[in-house]
């Protein structure tokens, strides 16, 4: 079976972290966003898979020798001239996605979830359209693209409203579908836009069915979403496979993650929904809840970090205290003692004064 992973667009939303690195690449549970599904989709039995890649396409090319040495699969790098929307890129890639009669998967770089992907054939070869969407439920359905059904056919789609502006339901596209390779035929090799301009002729065609997604579901391309994410995530892993989970001394109501390069004083008090990436230092009495350290940043003694991601090389002062969605980019020092309240903080920058309000450093 193929696959292509759509991993272009600026993720201008996750900025000041995606200033460093490409969405599909920051560090989400300790590994880049995407190596999760390119390790669910080699267990579903994927043997193919495209990097939609509209730029900085050099740092994804890196990591292909990685991926296809640990999961075994062909991997290869699509990259457009110009971002070709979330639809372009499956006519460029049409050489493997037509490469055989399979249907193939697609799939949005920044969503999280038990990826039911198996299920997901199943369920497509069952139906025999050709095209199945994976739904899930949100109470904000007006940030996504929203499903409604049929009334005679179960799990037929009716209508597909891409960013509704007023209220039409509440079961939403939950960025992964399984396509035939005839649904191509309907794609021009231009700037398009699959949740605009090709969903509406599958559901006119009556071809698209949806699949409900069971368990947890993020579109984690937001710092609000990216922390929510997390803990979501870290709730199913110490589920799945406790054994990854910290257990340390320092933990505080479970659902830790720490990388085992990390050295964290004994006297920390770390969790609940805490991950802690490679070479992060945690000083004594240092606090942190509901939070992600990213590589190789240091928070100083009796600090109190809480719902903030802190960028990689990044340092947090002693007795210095974050929270309310607060983002530190690249290489950012929170000076001793400063308070930070909902700051998202560029690369390389120094904070010296209190920030009480939600702002942009720059
Ligand atoms: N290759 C390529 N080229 N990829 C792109 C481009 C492009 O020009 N533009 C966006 N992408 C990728 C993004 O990196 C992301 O993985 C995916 O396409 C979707 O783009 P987002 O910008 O994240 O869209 P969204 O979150 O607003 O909405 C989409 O996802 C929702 C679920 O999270 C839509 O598919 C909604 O219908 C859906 O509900
Ligand atoms: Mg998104």
């Amino acid at each position: 079976m193929k696959a292509i992973i759509l991993v272009g667009g600026y993720g201008t939303r996750l900025r000041p972290l995606t200033l460093t690195v490409p969405k599909p690449m920051v560090e989400f549970g300790n590994q880049p966003m995407i190596t999760h599904q390119i390790e669910a989709l080699a267990e579903a039995g994927v043997t193919d898979i495209v990097l939609a890649v509209s730029y900085k396409a050099e740092v994804m090319e890196n990591l292909l020798e990685e991926y296809k040495a640990r999961f075994g699969i062909n991997i290869t790098c699509s990259k457009e001239e110009e971002p070709l929307g979330t639809a372009g890129p499956l006519k460029l890639a049409e050489s493997v996605l037509k490469k055989d009669d399979s249907p193939f998967f697609v799939l949005n770089s920044d969503v999280i979830c038990d990826y039911p992907f198996k299920d997901l054939i199943k369920f497509h070869q069952k139906h025999g359209a050709a095209g199945t969407i994976v739904a899930t439920k949100v109470d904000e359905p007006s940030k996504y693209g929203v499903i409604v059904h049929d009334r005679d056919t179960p799990d037929l789609i009716d209508r597909f409203v891409e960013k509704p502006v007023e209220f039409v339901g509440n079961r939403i596209n939950a960025g992964m579908y399984i396509l035939n390779p005839s649904v191509l035929d309907l794609i021009e090799l231009k700037p398009t836009s699959i949740e605009k301009e090709t969903f509406p002729i599958l559901v006119e065609q009556k071809q698209l069915y949806s699949f409900d997604l069971e368990g947890y579901w993020m579109d984690v391309g937001q710092p609000k979403d990216f922390l929510t994410g997390t803990c979501l995530f870290l709730s199913s892993l110490s589920r799945r496979k406790p054994e990854k989970m910290c257990n340390e001394k320092f933990v505080h109501q479970g659902n830790v993650l720490v990388d085992p390069s990390a050295k964290i004083h004994p006297n920390a008090l770390i969790g609940p929904n805490v991950v802690i990436g490679p070479g992060v230092v945690i000083g004594d009495g240092a606090r942190i809840q509901r939070s992600v350290i990213l590589a190789n940043s240091q928070v100083k003694d009796h600090a109190w970090v809480k719902s903030t991601i802190v960028g990689w090389n990044s340092t947090i002062g002693k007795w210095a205290r974050t929270e309310g969605c607060t983002v530190l980019g690249d290489d950012v020092e929170i000076k001793n003692e400063i308070y930070v309240n909902g700051a998202k903080v560029l690369p390389h920058k120094s904070i010296g004064v209190n920030v009480e309000k939600e702002s942009i450093i720059m």
